[in-house]
């Protein structure tokens, strides 16, 4: 599916963040941040999410995302090492693949999501070598909506009661990047 070295996790730099492969001494921060209510609102962690399952994530779900042909990073500042959240690819198939994040409460409203997707689907597109990127978006979801849109996402429809999250029927807005869409901020 990719160009990309299968194994190989590059680093990759924003304007404001940047984009970093998961080491074993994040599960703490990640532990914290995923007590959150938003991140266990709108994404599938478990729930109640553990210290087991801070660290199955960096050293386990990580390293099998990207032995699938997928990505897993961990989000920072630039000029600084205090995690930002999450930013990732699902294994591409067809071309195609998706994108999912999360960001600590306390790191949110500063640009910080946007640009990582924004890199992210730069890189997808460009050095994995897939065509589309897709995000499935709550419609409740505002935040969410809104990084998809500052990244150059476009909305395409909803699709509705298609996915079940927490046992639920939920609605999803597609939204995608292609690869001969327009970059955002050209
Ligand atoms: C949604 C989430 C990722 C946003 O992260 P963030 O770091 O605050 O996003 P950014 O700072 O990059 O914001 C980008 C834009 O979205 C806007 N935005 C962010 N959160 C918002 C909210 N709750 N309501 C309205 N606008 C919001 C920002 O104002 C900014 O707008 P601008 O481009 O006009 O300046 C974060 O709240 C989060 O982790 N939520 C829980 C997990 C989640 O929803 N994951 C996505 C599942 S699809």
């Amino acid at each position: 599916m990719t160009t990309t070295e299968r194994g190989r996790q590059p680093t990759l730099t924003g304007r404001r963040v940047r984009l970093r492969p998961w080491r074993p001494d994040d599960a703490a921060a990640v532990l914290e941040a995923c007590q959150d209510p938003e991140i266990q609102r709108w994404t599938q962690v478990p729930v109640p999410y553990t210290k087991e399952h801070a660290e199955g994530f960096v050293a386990g779900i990580a390293p099998q995302i990207w032995d699938e042909g997928g990505a897993l990073f961990a989000v920072e500042p630039l000029g600084g090492a205090a995690l930002v959240g999450s930013m990732g690819l699902f294994p591409p198939q067809d071309g195609v693949g998706e994108a999912g994040y999360w960001t600590a409460p306390g790191r949110r409203g500063r640009g910080c999501t946007a640009d990582a997707l924004r890199v992210l689907t730069d890189w997808a597109l460009d050095v994995v070598g897939v065509h589309r990127v897709e995000l499935l978006v709550d419609p409740a979801n505002t935040g969410s909506r809104r990084v998809a849109e500052r990244a150059g996402f476009l909305a395409e429809g909803t699709i509705r009661q298609r996915f079940l999250h927490r046992g639920q029927p939920s609605d999803v807005v597609l939204y995608a990047r292609l690869a001969t869409d327009l970059r955002p901020g050209a």
